[in-house]
């Protein structure tokens, strides 16, 4: 079987989807279930209807495209991953993945290929965590990994439930039905960009996934006292924002405590209450994002941040409140799975290697329902949730080759 890749198509459809975006060009903002992601999706579904693939979308949004196989009733093999976008990032984080399995389908048509097992594309919802808080809403139900109660009780910074902005967007069926039946899946693959230097600095344009890394998020409501900046004295004041900024020195100090490179930390969302310059801050939301690929490691920062927390609020007087939004296990790819990339890879005489995901991925769900590896594709100066961030095309075709072939290989 000859497999070609049509990469010039390929990177013109990947150009066409980060033309969705809420942010000025070439940043792409795609935020779940507005306006922007339902019509970059529109133009996904509709370039898997001319790849003659049989569309279904469930309650939450997660579409599911696929190829029949001759013998249907088998599991199926599953690829794929997200087009939702965080603000102001690049054109390749996810899109990569749904756009390159899509064209790795098209080139095993081309072939003339007939698969035995089906094979399925799958373009998750909310891969990104912006808009209800909680990364991977999507394959978190798909694999039963998030009780629906919980699902439900997510909310957007507006205050709008996720069943009423999924009904809104046209997803109405019930939350329970999206898990996905015993057994559906053989195997999953996502095809991803590294988002990482590694592949770049090893002039290896293909990584094989063996792990992912632990992510945990939490949110903290730090209530003070507001006030006048002028007239409320200095050793009078409980500022929340003080408070957040002390927390989140704190955060970064955990992190760095464990001395060990694995470990990260992040603050990524302050939003201040009453947000005017001459108002003392009375009240802060903060959104905690720590990760490490050793669970127990990981689990240490966490409890050193509740400590951290306890004493700035006793110190300053204010009150806090924390959600844990996730707090997740790290995934493990099949070693069979890596082993059968890695004989792709071979097979073309593509140079590979194995590493860690640090960035979180639909593949961490989907590993607790089915066997899954990752392939990555080399980035610029490991580049990622930033407008800059790019792939090159020919990069990306390689991987999309590799994804092919095992495609191929897997629905044998
Ligand atoms: C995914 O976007 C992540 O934050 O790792
Ligand atoms: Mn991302
Ligand atoms: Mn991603």
């Amino acid at each position: 079987m000859h497999i070609a890749i049509n990469s010039e198509q390929l990177y013109a459809e990947l150009e066409t989807l980060a033309s969705f975006t809420d942010a000025p060009p070439p940043a792409v903002t795609r935020i779940v279930f507005s306006k922007t992601d339902l019509a970059a999706r529109a133009y996904v579904k509709k370039l898997c209807t001319a790849a003659n693939l049989a569309l279904r979308e469930d309650a939450v949004g997660n579409l599911l495209a696929r190829w029949p196989g001759l013998e249907p009733d088998l599991p199926a093999v599953g690829t794929g991953s997200h087009t939702d976008a965080i603000p102001h990032a690049g054109w390749f984080d996810g899109t990569v993945g749904v756009l390159g399995g899509l064209e790795a389908i098209r080139a095993l048509q081309r072939a003339g290929f007939q698969p035995r097992r089906s094979i399925e594309l799958v373009m998750f919802t909310s891969e990104e965590p912006t808009r209800f808080g909680i990364g991977c809403l999507g394959s978190r139900l798909l694999s039963g990994s998030l009780p629906v109660e919980r699902a439900r009780a997510l909310a957007d910074r507006e205050g709008r439930s996720l069943d009423h902005v999924r009904n809104a967007a046209g997803f109405a069926g019930a939350l329970d039905d999206v898990v996905l039946p015993k057994g559906y899946y053989e195997t999953f693959l996502e095809m991803h960009v590294e988002q990482g230097p590694v592949l770049e600095q090893r002039n290896i344009p293909v990584g094989i996934v063996t792990a992912i890394a632990a992510p945990a998020s939490s949110r903290i409501w730090i209530d003070g006292e507001g006030g006048h900046a002028g007239t409320v004295l200095m050793p009078l004041r409980h500022d929340a924002f003080l408070a957040a900024a002390e927390i989140s020195l704190a955060v970064e100090s955990a992190a760095r405590a464990t001395g060990a490179i694995d470990t990260v930390a992040t603050v990524g969302v302050c939003d201040v209450f009453p947000g005017a310059v001459n108002g003392i801050p009375s009240r802060v939301k903060l959104e905690i994002d720590v990760r490490d690929i050793d669970l127990a490691r990981r689990d240490t920062v966490l409890r050193a941040i509740d400590r951290a927390c306890d004493e700035v609020a006793a110190q300053r007087g204010v009150r806090l409140r924390k959600e844990v939004l996730n707090a997740d296990p790290p995934a493990h790819s099949s070693r069979w799975v890596v082993d059968m990339l890695a004989e792709s890879c071979e097979a073309f005489g593509i140079p590979c290697m194995p590493m860690v995901s640090r960035a979180y991925h639909d593949s961490l769900f989907m590993s607790r329902v089915t066997d899954v590896a990752m392939l990555f594709i080399r980035c610029r100066a490991g580049v990622s949730h930033r407008s800059d961030e790019y792939s090159s095309p020919e990069d990306i075709a390689t991987g999309t080759k590799v994804l092919a072939q095992s495609l191929a290989q897997l629905s044998l």
